[in-house]
């Protein structure tokens, strides 16, 4: 045994054993004595035991607290401190309980529960967080009302839901709606607002803020209109109104997530939020856009109807990611969303799903919640809602959501419940769909087809994967969505959703003239892997024709795949009559920019090693670099008499503004230009960089010059004129580790960690620098193992400061199994490595045992 690895198998939870906590909590008073290092938090809670309260002993969460004085009724009483809180004798009646707390928040870089970021004070409870603030049954399906008082001499103090009074060092706060400890939120600084109003659909007025550090009030006009855009919008679609007469959003630089949803207190991110044509591209106002609607949806599916218990987080993440897409194809494309979220669910969600760290949408155990909040939760969790709509019809899908809402507002909930309602509401039988609750694992479907006198037969074969030495998998319900094309092109049959229940199934098409060329899972009906044996030829024409703009996409996209997989396998040239169909299209001005700049961008090279090794096959990284690179190459070349006519027709003239169309058409000549800076050495990217006025340009040309290795002048000019803006810096420290060549990777990243800008302290700036790291396919599995070493390192050092960003970055090795054994045997040692450090973190220690397990 090793001695130097003493961790303990910590402790593991289980959905089977959950109970409802014995007690009401009526109502729950805090006052806080804010002081950097020594805060007193004082709490005056009003249990009343349920009728069949187990006995009068309860357990209170609470960690990293020190304990001052605790009381019931007035008395002072003895606690016994216990593993993960205290336990303590009450009486059977309703009692008050008093606690005093002193906890340190400046010491708090975990950035979990109370801690401060460049002098504020701020909160973040979810998943487990409100135990650092003080002892409290620390569950989600125990909700009450809560009344703050802040005492300090911060300009600002807010917490959750209204003003109810203040003065000279103090401020008080009233959320009349009851809530989970995990959506409570105390912010206090030197703030300033950007303010804002919206009246909802009954005429009440709300007044909006967004509060941030002086100095960036000029970056939230965007922010703001996003808000009230989502407001609106949820009003229309589903019916939902705004429920207090306050919303406030506070930008913070140091956060471990993206946003929270705090009762009338978001917290997010500063790169969530602040935007401005100067210092964000357009990618940014996008997800800025997506987040502040995300995060303001929950306050119906997450704060007015929440969790009972953290198992069940896809009921509130995946209903609310799949609300958010739905906006932002709204307000933006709705096939370019789709694309969008597909290639992010192939890149994230299937890696998962195959690999170390698959689990299914509703988990059955953890050891450390935190390490759940996961592509499967939430990207897989989102496509089971787009499953259901599909299935039961968009009318179905809006009165099961209607039930829904009148049925459990004020309530914790389940999958069950989810499920029930709409089983309530359209009579339909879900057990058999609830299998992508509870099944991990990708469903890969196979596809056959026969044609015979007018009669065409589509034939789908789906299996699921088991992991080693599990049973084979129940098939589960897959909306098939199916269209057909003549052989000229035009569609003789409309998308139908064909519903496979079973292992082998088989549809008919009657009365067809000829043999029709299908289209197959259109708008990706169902987060399955579809094998079918096809042609490239058949490929490039529903590249050409597919009337499904997602299928159209995702035909360019597999015939792109099968180009660099030969390339890669078989070292041949990259496909002649595919270049051509990229020139095609992309000297095609009748269509969309954003669709051409799509069909442009090549599948990433993660991206093809999750395709060979789909398939069965070793993934070579160098080898799939070496194809990329000279795909490129040979594109540009085909390409070469065009670029110059294309960059300028593509380049987006007048004031910068964030809109899809823009962005679509910048998207596209960030493109071209990536090309003709392959050809013409620079030049048209540096006059570029020159001339820009917004990021998205200056970036592109930017990336552009470095990737050619031409950018150092520019790079350092970069660095000149943002070194002060920690999110343009961000993306300076990213992009030098993202277009370093394989073999310079590493030592690009090591360097910049030694740089005075870097931080373990700030998360962005870690994910900044680890994060493209990992990014990198090729340099980050370079065959030198630098790569994995640089990440072990700097994870065991970020470990003791914040063990959930830890913990999260460690999935970078999650799909270490595809790899040839040389590569296998490095990262496995440094995963030992990691899992030897003393002192390792619950969260660390479960996602690396996970890895090393399976
Ligand atoms: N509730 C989460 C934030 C959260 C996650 C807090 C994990 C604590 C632990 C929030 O609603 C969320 O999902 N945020 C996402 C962004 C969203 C657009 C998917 C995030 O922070 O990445
Ligand atoms: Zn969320």
């Amino acid at each position: 045994m090793n001695d130097a690895a003493p961790n303990a198998a910590p402790q593991t939870f289980y959905l089977k054993d959950y109970k409802p906590f014995g007690y009401e909590v009526e109502s729950v008073k805090l006052t806080f004595q804010l002081s950097p290092n020594a805060t007193k938090v004082h709490s005056a809670i009003r249990f009343t035991p349920k009728a069949d309260a187990e006995d009068n002993r309860f357990f209170l969460h609470g960690e990293q607290l020190s304990l001052i004085s605790a009381k019931i009724d007035g008395t002072p009483v003895t606690a016994r401190l216990v593993d993960g809180g205290l336990e303590c004798d009450v009486p059977r009646t309703s009692f008050l309980w008093e606690a005093e707390v002193e906890i340190d928040p400046a010491a708090n870089t975990a950035l979990e529960g109370l801690y401060m970021s460049n002098g504020m004070y701020c909160t973040q409870c979810e998943a487990e967080g409100f135990r650092k603030i003080t002892y409290y049954p620390d569950r989600p399906d125990v909700m009450s009302t809560f009344t703050v008082r802040i005492e300090g001499d911060e300009p600002v103090m807010l917490s959750n839901g209204n003003p109810t009074g203040a003065g000279e060092g103090w401020a008080e706060w009233h959320d009349p709606w009851p809530k989970p400890a995990y959506l409570f939120a105390l912010v206090a600084g030197d703030l300033v607002n950007h303010p804002g109003s919206f009246t909802t659909k009954s005429g009440k007025d709300v007044e909006l803020n967004i509060w941030v550090r002086p100095g960036d009030e000029g970056k939230c006009a965007f922010g703001m209109e996003a808000l009230k855009k989502s407001m609106k919008w949820d009003e229309d679609v589903y019916g939902l109104e705004y429920d207090l007469d306050l919303f406030n959003i506070v930008a913070v630089d140091d956060f471990n997530m993206g946003a929270m949803e705090n009762k009338g207190l978001n917290i997010f991110n500063s790169s969530c939020v602040l935007a401005s044509p100067e210092t964000s591209t357009d990618a940014n106002f996008e997800r800025i856009e997506a987040i502040i609607a995300h995060e303001y949806f929950h306050n119906w599916t997450g704060n007015r109807i929440t969790c009972r218990d953290w198992f069940q987080l896809c009921l509130k993440e995946g209903l609310t990611v799949f609300r958010d897409a739905q906006f932002t194809a709204d307000m933006r494309s709705e096939p370019v969303k789709r694309i969008e979220d597909v290639i992010a669910l192939r890149a994230r969600q299937f890696p998962e799903d195959g690999g170390p760290l698959a689990h299914p949408p509703r988990p059955e155990e953890f050891q450390e919640i935190n390490n759940f909040y996961t592509a499967t939760v939430y990207e897989k969790g989102a496509e089971v809602i787009g499953m259901l709509k599909r299935l039961v019809g968009d009318d179905n899908y809006y009165k099961a959501l209607n039930l829904y809402f009148e049925r459990h507002d004020g309530q914790a909930c389940t999958i069950e419940d989810w499920l029930k309602v709409f089983e309530d509401a359209t009579g339909r039988d879900l057990n058999q769909f609830k299998l992508w609750y509870s099944q991990a694992g990708t469903p890969r479907v196979k596809v056959s087809e026969e044609y015979a006198d007018g009669t065409y037969t589509l034939t789908f074969e789906q299996s699921t994967p088991p992991p080693p030495g599990q049973p084979e998998k129940a098939p589960r319900v897959i909306p098939m969505a199916v269209g057909l094309l003549s052989p000229n092109g035009d569609e003789v049959r409309a998308t139908e959703v064909l519903e496979l229940t079973e292992a082998k199934q088989s549809f008919t098409f009657e009365g067809l003239a000829s043999k029709p060329v299908p289209s197959i899972l259109r708008e990706f009906s169902a987060p399955v892997i579809l094998e079918r044996e096809t042609t490239n030829s058949e490929r490039a024409f529903l590249l050409a024709h597919d009337t499904d703009p997602f299928n159209r996409w995702e035909a360019g996209n597999a015939l792109a795949k099968e180009v660099r997989v030969a390339m890669v396998l078989d070292g041949a040239a990259p496909d002649a009559a595919y270049l051509d169909a990229l020139e095609k299209l992309v000297r095609d001005d009748e269509q969309d920019p954003a669709f051409r700049a799509l069909v442009l961008s090549p599948p990433s090279q993660s991206d093809i090693a999750q395709t060979l090794h789909e398939r069965g096959h070793t993934p070579d990284p160098q080898k799939i670099y070496d194809a990329a690179e000279t795909f490129t190459q040979t594109l540009a070349q085909q390409l070469e008499t065009s670029l110059p006519r294309l960059y300028a027709a593509t380049t987006v003239e007048g004031p910068y503004v964030p809109d899809a169309d823009g962005a679509g058409k910048r998207a596209l000549n960030g493109r071209i230009l990536s090309l003709l800076t392959r050809l013409d050495g620079g030049e048209q990217a540096a006059r570029q960089y020159a001339s820009a006025d917004n990021m998205t340009q200056q970036y592109a040309a930017l990336a552009a010059l470095m990737k050619a290795e031409k950018g150092e002048a520019q790079s350092k000019a970069f660095f000149e004129q943002w070194q002060d803006d920690r999110l343009v810096m961000d993306k300076w420290f990213a992009l030098q580790i993202a277009c370093a060549a394989p073999e310079t990777t590493a030592a690009t990243a090591k360097e910049l960690t030694q740089h005075p800008l870097f931080s373990m302290k700030n998360p962005n700036r870690f994910r900044a620098v680890m994060g493209a790291l990992a990014g990198n396919h090729a340099g980050f599995h370079h065959a030198s193992g630098a790569g994995y070493q640089l990440l072990a390192e700097n994870l065991i050092a970020l470990d003791s400061v914040n063990p959930q960003t830890t913990a999260r970055m460690c999935a970078a090795f999650q799909t270490w199994k595809r790899y040839d054994s040389k590569r296998q045997a490095q990262i496995q040692a440094e995963l030992e490595r990691i899992l030897a450090t003393s002192d390792l973190s619950r969260d660390t220690h479960e996602m690396v045992s996970r890895m090393l397990s399976a």
